[in-house]
């Protein structure tokens, strides 16, 4: 880690919020500090996809994560409400290490290109650009339009990590989890965190 700033995890109203889970289960298992905004709309897919409540006060969301990603104790997370553009993670005097939206939908990604920000996600990010921090954004959808590629080659050109939720087969996934990991290792790496445990490509065989 270059600092002990913390990261921003933002979590939007995209299919897989077990991505969300693991990369808070890494990032608190390694007793990093986590500013964690959801979505309005991450509550009705919690409802929708896996019939699950998730709480709105930020002391119950904070257990509520917690519980998800089985970490009780350690690392340092904090909730913010949706709506609560005047949090510390709207200002870009608040120090972070970058940000990563996971996993991102089409529609923050079209709100991020067109530099709107209607919520505190949307700050948070736009924040990260402006300041010249990390901002790295997992989009999940399936086939993208050219609406969604032109917005993600926006952010790119503006400094975003762009890291699709796309898995790879060459380190002998066993389980969903495994599978998952993946796209989160690989999202972290964009930051500089290496906290997820990954059989990388050849690495046993050592350098040559
Ligand atoms: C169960 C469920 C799954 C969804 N999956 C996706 C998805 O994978 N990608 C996407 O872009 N939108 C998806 N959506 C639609 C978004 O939730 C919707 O566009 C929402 O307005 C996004 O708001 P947000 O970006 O502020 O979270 C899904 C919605 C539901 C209810």
């Amino acid at each position: 880690m270059t600092n002990n700033y913390p990261l921003i995890v933002g979590v939007t109203g995209a299919s897989g919020l077990i991505y969300a889970v693991r990369t808070l289960k890494y990032l608190l298992e390694d007793d990093r500090p986590v500013e964690l905004v959801a979505s309005k709309s991450t509550y009705i897919v919690w409802q929708s996809e896996q019939n699950i409540r998730m709480p709105a006060e930020p002391t119950l969301q904070e257990e509520f994560w917690r519980e998800q990603a089985g970490v009780p104790n350690s690392g340092k997370l904090r909730c913010h409400p949706w709506q609560d553009v005047g949090a510390n993670i709207a200002s870009g005097s608040f120090r972070t290490q970058g940000m990563m939206i996971i996993p991102c939908s089409m529609s923050t990604l079209g709100k991020l290109a067109a530099g709107l920000s209607s919520d505190l996600l949307e700050r948070a990010a736009d924040v990260q650009l402006k300041e010249g921090r990390k901002l790295v954004i997992v989009p999940r959808e399936t086939p993208f339009s050219l609406i969604h590629l032109r917005n993600l080659t926006t952010l790119a050109e503006a400094g975003a990590r762009i890291v699709p939720a796309i898995p790879a087969w060459y380190h002998n996934p066993q389980t969903i989890e495994d599978l998952v990991d993946f796209v989160v290792a690989r999202a972290l790496d964009q930051l500089g965190i290496d906290c997820v445990p990954l059989k990388r490509w050849k690495e046993d065989e050592g350098s040559h």
